[in-house]
């Protein structure tokens, strides 16, 4: 097997691929033989993404919040491509709520989880409506460090990313005895817009050295590819044994308590 070559002949759906984490991850998963379905709200960066990739891609809008969206986006993998491999749910929205929970203003609470719970949902049984009777498959979620630690993001978001998590696992449990594998990847922080706009800032450098001061992995920065390659390996047959699985993508920020401790300089 050639090394770009993982996903040969595989066909995925990355939602929330029109930019970020997800537009890495259609990049990575092309380049490795896969066909996509790139579904996401943003039809215009959408659009031209999938342009750029010519037959590889295909763009649907696809608001994750609503079923039926999620459904089509899978009937129109069907219709295409004939199969789905790989269903990675990586649509996600950030709760920018930085008050404490008695000042927290609720207006959030729910868009929020509707985008980064139910999104994640709908994913899952969709493509569990087509990767059952086929006896085989690999569905993939973004959680987050958010979804193992707290203190860490706001209300909305800490609850939904944990939410993330469970879905994985009942998934996995479910699942298994068709052969479909669950999984989800917790990255920490990637200057993506998303990250950018929760923390206020608009200069990716400035916003890389206040992750690099946090980080306790010094001398390296996550990339938007480093979580692709993650997707790529949870995606690939390389796991072909690992299903349930959070694969925490973080330098080992979750694994250290950041308030002090024997190692605090
Ligand atoms: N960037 C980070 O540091 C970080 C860390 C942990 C987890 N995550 C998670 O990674 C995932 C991807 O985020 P990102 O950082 O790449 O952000 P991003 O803002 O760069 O990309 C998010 C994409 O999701 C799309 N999207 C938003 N709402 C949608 C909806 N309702 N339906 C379909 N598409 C929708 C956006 O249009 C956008 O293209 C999210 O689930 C996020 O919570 C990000």
């Amino acid at each position: 097997m050639s090394e770009e070559r993982r996903l040969e002949g595989k066909v995925a759906i990355v939602t929330g691929g029109a930019a970020g984490l997800g537009e890495a991850t259609v990049r990575l998963f092309t380049k490795n033989g896969a066909k996509v379905i790139i579904a996401d709200i943003a039809d215009d960066t959408g659009h031209m993404l999938a342009q750029s990739l010519s037959q590889w891609a295909t763009f649907i809008h696809c608001d994750v919040t609503k079923e039926q969206d999620v459904s089509a986006a899978v009937d129109l993998a069907m219709e295409k491509h004939g199969q789905l491999d790989i269903m990675f749910n990586n649509a996600g929205t950030g709760d920018n709520r930085t008050t404490g929970v008695a000042e927290y203003e609720m207006e959030m609470y729910e868009p929020t989880m509707n985008v980064n719970v139910k999104g994640v949902m709908h994913g899952l049984k969709h493509a569990a409506r087509i990767m059952i009777p086929n006896r085989k498959g690999c569905i993939i979620s973004t959680a987050s460090i958010a979804g193992s630690i707290g203190g860490n993001a706001p209300y909305a978001y800490t609850a939904s990313k944990h939410a993330v998590i469970g879905l994985t696992k009942n998934g996995a449990a479910e699942l298994g005895k068709y052969g479909i594998r669950v999984n989800c990847i917790s990255p920490s922080y990637v200057t993506t817009g998303l990250l950018m706009e929760s923390l206020g800032k608009k200069d990716k450098g400035e916003a890389e050295v206040w992750i690099s001061s946090i980080s306790n992995l010094k001398g390296v920065v996550l990339k938007e590819e480093d979580i692709a390659q993650a997707a790529l390996f949870l995606a690939s047959d390389e796991s072909k044994f690992i299903s349930g699985h959070n694969l925490v993508v973080d330098g080992g920020f979750s694994v250290v308590n950041h308030n002090g401790g024997l190692y605090r300089p």
